[in-house]
């Protein structure tokens, strides 16, 4: 059976790392074997590159700068993690992916979206996850739920400016991209968080998983 690639996104405090379980358990519960990984990071050089990127270390970097390092993560990643996963006939199921230089390194920090294309072609070929799960919510609720995490970390400590528009770059990429994302309204309680997850994951991945029994 053919492995499939799927990418859990949003922005701060959208709760992403409890839903990232749920998925995976939701996919165990399926029989399949699941390889689960995030970005920046997976591999001992992206989760170097992550802690640079991250930390004060990387204070003022530019937005070039910051792109390219995301990527050079991502095709380290790819190499080592995703590709061969997927091969497998595994299924991989990562924190964040390139939707994510989209929002943050497009929308966040201004950069042209076609230059973030040419970098995806260059180092992706033509692997695109095949189903994208944003998780949404108003900027307030999401704002204030990463403020109670304590220490934020570099992009964490970006103004609300900022924050608008990573949620409106993936936002957009959504609704350009449909067939592969589903929004998931993230500002409701965790239970019906889970079971919006539950019927997407039901109703979008049916056919992969019948074709596969
Ligand atoms: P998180 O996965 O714990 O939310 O932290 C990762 C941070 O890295 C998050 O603030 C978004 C940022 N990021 C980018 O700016 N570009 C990228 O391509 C990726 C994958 C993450």
């Amino acid at each position: 059976m053919k492995g499939r690639f799927i990418t859990l996104e949003g922005g701060e405090g959208v709760g992403k790392s409890t839903n990232l379980r749920y998925v995976q358990q939701w996919l165990t519960g399926q029989g399949l074997n699941v390889v689960q990984t995030r970005e920046p990071g997976g591999t001992p050089l992206g989760e170097a590159l992550r802690g640079v990127l991250l930390g004060d270390q990387a204070e003022g970097i530019g937005a070039k700068a910051e792109l390219l390092t995301v990527f050079a993560a991502r095709q380290e990643h790819l190499d080592k993690v995703i590709v061969p996963a997927l091969e497998r006939g595994d299924w991989v199921l990562c924190d964040r992916f390139t939707d994510a230089s989209y929002a943050y390194q497009g929308g966040g920090r201004g950069l042209a979206f076609d230059t973030i294309a040419a970098l995806e072609n260059w180092v992706q070929g033509d692997l695109r996850p095949d189903l994208t799960l944003l998780l949404d919510a108003p900027l307030e609720v999401g704002m204030a739920r990463a403020a109670e995490r304590g220490q934020a970390d570099r992009f964490e400590r970006e103004p609300r400016a900022f924050f608008e528009a990573v949620s409106e770059a993936y936002r957009r990429r959504a609704s350009t991209e449909a067939e592969r994302y589903a929004v998931i309204d993230a500002a409701q309680d965790l239970a019906s968080v889970q079971a919006q997850i539950d019927r997407v994951l039901s109703e979008r991945l049916a056919p992969w998983l019948e074709v596969s029994s």
